[in-house]
């Protein structure tokens, strides 16, 4: 294992389980981002389902998918850091369930309500534990006024709050699962009593840094009021025992190959160590 791994992943765990999320103590390099964002400039012009847009707009929201068929994010998703990140965490083998990046574009990117991802993933997909992680990487500079993601530190050993009645035939819409409506949420009055509770805690970084968060904790994110784009990496890893057994849902959500996955370096995609805080 590499240095700035065992430096990054001592006492990590111990966090993550306490407070369903943590912050690494390395970043992404200059190099690196900006080859990330290429890729994401690239894959955001093209009109494939996996592109989604903000409501009644042609502003790209997000894209999803895109490491099944984009060599830098392939690279990406089977980085031996991250991967090793992913293992501790949740403490198994794992495989990509998930990738997408959502953007945040200067004063137009939509807010995300409260929710828990893993209400998505069970409800829609039966997944069935919570033995996911998500590994976000921000590519832009994110600060309080461009949206950056908020977690109620500790709300995930609630488990799943609010779900509503099952959906009719089929569960709802993808569509639904990516926009601003979104399928599954905490009400409003829910998140801030555990706000209240629990504290709140804003994931702000600069370009390159790399957090965790787990599945169960309750999220969201502003609309972006800044001049600044927002522009959020996400990989989710999967247990490999944990996989869905039937999901409906497209293969740009929902990756059907539970194989674990293999980690591969690439020197494009370089790590340094956070100075010390
Ligand atoms: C966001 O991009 O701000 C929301 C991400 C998420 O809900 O997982
Ligand atoms: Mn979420």
């Amino acid at each position: 294992m590499s240095v700035v791994t065992e430096a990054a992943l001592t006492g990590l765990k111990a966090v993550y389980d306490r407070d369903g999320w943590c912050e690494i103590s390395y970043r992404f390099t200059e190099q690196a981002v900006t080859l990330l964002k290429e890729r994401v400039t690239a894959n955001s012009q093209e009109r494939w389902p996996e592109v989604v847009y903000e409501k009644d707009s042609d502003t790209v929201r997000g894209i999803h998918g895109c490491h099944a068929f984009d060599e830098v994010f392939d690279a990406l998703v089977r980085h031996p850091q991250l991967v090793a990140l992913a293992e501790e965490l949740t403490g198994r083998p794992v495989y990509v369930y998930q990738f997408k990046v959502n953007l945040k574009q200067a004063r137009e990117g939509a807010a995300w309500p409260w929710h828990q991802d893993y209400a998505f993933w069970s409800e829609e997909d039966g997944m069935p534990g919570a033995h996911a992680v998500n590994i976000a990487l921000s590519l832009d500079d994110i600060h309080e006024g461009n949206g950056p993601l908020v977690v109620l530190p500790g709300s995930h050993r609630l488990g799943l709050l609010d779900l509503p009645e099952k959906e009719p035939e089929g569960g709802s819409d993808w569509q639904q699962h990516v926009a601003a409506d979104l399928a599954y949420t905490v009400s409003e009055e829910r998140a801030e009593k555990l706000a209240a509770e629990y504290g709140r805690v804003l994931i702000t970084g600069k370009a390159g840094t790399v957090h965790a968060f787990h599945p169960s904790v309750v999220h969201s994110s502003s609309g972006n009021i800044s001049p600044d784009r927002r522009a959020l990496l996400l990989i989710t890893y999967n247990a490999v025992d944990n996989a869905p057994e039937n999901p409906t849902r497209p293969e740009f959500l929902v990756t059907r190959d539970s194989t674990r996955v293999t980690p591969v370096a690439d020197d494009r995609l370089g790590l340094e160590l956070l100075p010390p805080t």
